[in-house]
């Protein structure tokens, strides 16, 4: 289906052709005065520079050209020269009903044109638990692979484990302090290695943090780890083995956890992945005469004339041949191009790694590793801050684990649907029940907390906030969907069928107002699709929100007598239903039944 918005621009385009001007003239928007009109056009105030007249004298003429056209209830020329436009009823209900029609899509087709595109995103630690700077990569990411699928793209979300470097080699070489007698240690051992891990979850990740910490202090524990991370970066069995344990351990859980933030990788590739890709790669910079040595390092220039700051030269290999974070997302690219052949890679880490994506996506350009018309994109999201507007941290000052943050609001949500369900009098729920909603609510609360900022700033994580059931919340939003579940519920109960058919010109002016958010999804899913910007779903859903709530209020929907209108009535709820529940799954949560 058309946008409605290329539809109007369409019918006024055709008014300036008809009246002798450019067809460029005829661009409609959103108003921007919703209390004088709905859509409105400015192309005679432009217009006039090159006929060279008023304005007002070329928007009279549109105006008028566009009164007879069924598709306006109004056309006002307004001046200096403005064109103000108001829908006709019938022809907008006309419109949503096709929306309606047009069943889990509601009127947003597919892309002709499917992209490869791989979203980067998560890229936890191996061993190390999952904190809160890993919540925005995977909310966030989550949502921008789901928009794509959406569109209709081939999606490939790769969660990129950090499994390479230091952090094995230490934990290699403190397990091997604390139980010198595992066979994993013994380099005379040629027999098969155990297939039970020799640690759980929680002593690996009391292990690596310890391990850390002494590699900070104690110079020769500092240098054992990294022998131990040459020798099993050269392959030696049991440490190898060990790696795999390691991976099984972490994987194990990291899976679990994100499973609770209903985030799901297609891929579990890891930095270790991307290694084997490195010496071809280095040796084609080099044979190239892209990669030069410059004080003992290999390093490629990737400043350009036009940069207004310094770009240092992509650093490829450290002087003691050592690969580097940039290595190794170098050689990642390599590795997807070969598997994938993407059209577009996008990169989801915190803003502080800006520059380190700047060097890599121009050092892949420069080197060849992708074609032009290849897209690499970073997208860089601000910080997580504390009310206090620093960021994040426990009660204590320290890293806050995840999983506390989430039971922590599990639990604050659980309260709070309790107290909901006592006001209302909904007393046969059970605490099961309950404790489902409030995970599901929970969820909502957070991620839309984080989702309806845009990336790029810094954010404060307000749990009082983010978990109200008023104003710009993810549980407002649910909120809404609950309201609307049980009026249709009830509808259907009273032995009425839900409707097929269409829906009927509105009856009140929060009726339309409800039409005119409704019929704005497709193209406000397409934009939000073209940059990156799951905010702008977030946006429309709670103007969404608000225009269902404000006819719900003004609107008695079940006592309403005449079977027709209370059948367009019901249509529009299922409708808004549909739309807010596909743009919470695009986000990424869900709606519970009640709450
Ligand atoms: N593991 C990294 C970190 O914790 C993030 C990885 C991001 N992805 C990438 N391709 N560099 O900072």
């Amino acid at each position: 289906m058309n946008t409605l918005i290329d539809n109007i621009t369409d019918e006024v385009t055709k008014a300036f052709v008809a009246n002798g001007y450019d067809e460029k003239y005829g661009k409609v928007t959103l108003s921007n005065r919703p209390d004088l009109c709905e859509y409105q056009c400015n192309g005679a105030m432009a217009a006039a520079k090159e006929y060279k007249c008023a304005p007002f004298m070329i928007s009279d003429k549109i105006a008028e050209a566009l009164l007879g056209n069924s598709m306006f209830e109004s056309a006002e020329s307004v001046k200096p020269g403005f064109i103000n436009l108001k829908l006709n009823g019938e022809y907008l209900a006309q419109y949503v009903s096709e929306m309606k029609a047009d069943e889990g899509r509601f009127g947003c087709e597919k892309t002709e044109n499917p992209k490869t595109i791989i979203v980067d995103y998560g890229g936890p630690n191996v061993a190390k638990p999952l904190h809160v700077g890993h919540l925005r990569s995977a909310i966030i990411g989550e949502s921008v692979k789901r928009i794509g699928k959406f569109m209709g793209h081939k999606v490939i979300g790769d969660v990129h484990l950090g499994d390479w470097g230091l952090q094995m080699g230490l934990i290699i070489v403190e397990l091997k302090e604390r139980k010198p007698e595992l066979v994993y240690f013994d380099e005379s051992y040629t027999g098969e290695y155990p297939t039970e891990a020799p640690f759980t979850i929680s002593e690996l990740e009391e292990i690596y943090p310890t391990a850390s910490g002494k590699s900070k202090v104690d110079e020769k524990f500092k240098a054992a780890a990294l022998q131990a991370t040459h020798e099993l970066q050269q392959g030696r069995r049991g440490y190898q083995a060990l790696l795999s344990h390691i991976l099984n351990v972490s994987v194990t859980d990291l899976k679990r956890n994100y499973r609770n933030l209903n985030v799901n990788f297609e891929l579990w590739k890891g930095e270790s992945d991307a290694q084997p890709y490195i010496p071809d790669m280095v040796q084609m910079m080099k044979d190239k005469g892209y990669a030069y040595m410059s004080e003992g390092a290999l390093v490629v220039d990737v400043a350009e004339e036009t940069d207004t700051k310094e770009i240092p030269p992509c650093i490829i290999l450290k002087s003691d041949g050592a690969s580097l974070y940039s290595t190794t997302d170098l050689a990642t690219i390599v590795m997807r191009v070969k598997d994938y052949n993407p059209d577009s890679i996008i990169y989801l880490t915190d803003q502080r790694q800006s520059m380190h994506f700047v060097q890599v996506f121009r050092c892949a350009r420069k080197t060849g590793l992708v074609d032009e018309h290849v897209q690499l994109k970073h997208i860089g999201f601000g910080t997580m801050n504390g009310k206090d507007g620093k960021p994040f941290k426990t009660r204590d000052g320290g890293v806050m684990r995840l999983e506390y943050l989430l039971d922590e609001i599990n639990g604050e949500m659980f309260k709070k649907i309790k107290e909901n369900q006592k006001e209302k009098e909904n007393l046969d729920i059970t605490d099961e029940e309950v404790e489902q909603t409030a995970k599901t609510v929970a969820l909502a609360a957070v991620k839309y907390g984080d989702l309806s900022n845009q990336a790029s700033k810094d954010y404060v994580f307000d749990i009082e906030r983010f978990t109200s059931f008023e104003g710009n919340t993810g549980p407002y939003i649910l909120y809404t969907i609950v309201r609307i579940k049980s009026i249709l519920k009830k509808y259907e109960a009273s032995g009425k069928s839900l409707p097929q058919g269409d829906i009927l010109g509105a009856h009140s002016a929060s009726e339309k107002n409800l039409m005119l958010v409704l019929a704005r999804f497709n193209a406000m899913m397409e934009n939000a699709f073209e940059e990156t910007a799951p905010h702008k779903i977030c946006a429309y859903i709670y103007d969404l929100s608000n225009a269902f709530n404000s006819f719900y209020h003004e609107t008695k929907i079940l006592s309403e007598e005449d079977e027709a209108i209370q059948m367009s009535y019901i249509g529009l709820l299922m409708l808004t239903k549909g739309i807010l529940e596909t743009c919470i799954d695009v986000l990424g949560f869900s709606a519970p039944d009640r709450m």
